[in-house]
């Protein structure tokens, strides 16, 4: 059973400042929640109550967001106030959870690599909170879970991308084992859309086998000079097995202007209650 979800939270927001000169990206709020709470209620659902946050210098917001408030507690208690609390409360009693600091920004292998200490010698989850993922029935880690527990391998959520906007993303290419599932042959970071192996994204979504902390340790800096998840993954595929899946449901890239108001939007008019 997975019972540990990573959450990668160290990185600047340059995109989003100077909102984020001294707030964490993370706590951006769509509508009135923040974007790291979508996913760990996310983690939770999927059964992944056991929360490691991989934070980094600026970020302590988020490690106060999922702790006791007594003051505000004590000030709203009994008041017609205390139903806002009711998400976050539930999220709290559901879950637990353990920081981490990444000290340099060396990419997305290295948070993952940094994140071993809270998770050992089992499979996990990793949550890109930049990605808010709605679905109408299981959540995207979810539908990810379940197709662990039939191929116990590591498992990359994707998305058909325009190919001129291929370039932002982690990039696969696959055999094609069901309509919605692949088998990786190919994997890359941000290609140019010339050499993109296909418009299959990697979307922040994964399930990993634990061995690729080891693959990371062996995995020279990539794209950007940081060390990359992707090609980790890359080495993992051809040694072993990893599985790219088309979720169902719908992605908001919460890291770009764009993407946030879309998701702002969407969520007030579908699923925000007051
Ligand atoms: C990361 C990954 C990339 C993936 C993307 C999904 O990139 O490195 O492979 O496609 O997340 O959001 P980032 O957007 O953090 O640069």
């Amino acid at each position: 059973m997975i019972k540990k979800c990573l959450f990668p939270v160290a990185g600047y927001g340059t995109r989003f400042l100077p909102a984020t000169k001294a707030m964490p990206k993370e706590m951006l709020p769509i509508v009135n929640k923040p974007l790291v709470q979508y996913g760990v209620e996310e983690a939770i659902e999927a059964g992944l109550t056991e929360i490691g946050l991989v934070t980094g210098r600026g970020k302590r917001a988020i490690a106060d967001h999922f702790d006791v408030s007594y003051e505000l507690e004590h000030q709203i208690a009994g008041t017609d106030k205390e139903k806002y609390l009711e998400s976050i409360r539930n999220v709290m009693d559901k879950a637990s959870f353990s920081m981490t600091r990444q000290k340099e920004m060396k990419g997305l292998g290295d948070a993952i690599l940094n994140g071993q200490r809270l998770i050992g010698d089992e499979p996990f989850g990793v949550i890109l909170s930049d990605d808010l993922c709605v679905t109408e029935g299981d959540g995207v880690l979810k539908q990810m879970v379940k197709l662990y527990n039939q191929f116990r391998c590591s498992i990359v959520a994707i998305q058909e991308i325009p190919l001129e906007k291929i370039h932002k993303f982690g990039v696969i290419a696959g055999e094609k084992i069901k309509d919605d599932l692949y088998q990786v042959k190919d994997m890359v970071e941000k290609p140019a859309a010339e050499d993109a192996p296909s418009n299959l994204a990697i979307i922040g979504r994964y399930i990993l086998t634990p061995d690729i902390f080891d693959v990371i340790e062996d995995t020279p800096p990539g794209k950007n000079g940081e060390v990359q998840l992707t090609d980790a993954l890359l080495k993992q595929a051809e040694t072993g097995c990893v599985m790219a899946y088309k979720f169902k449901g719908r992605r908001f890239d919460c890291g770009s202007v764009e993407g946030f108001v879309e998701a702002t939007n969407y969520v007030y008019e579908n699923l925000y209650k007051e």
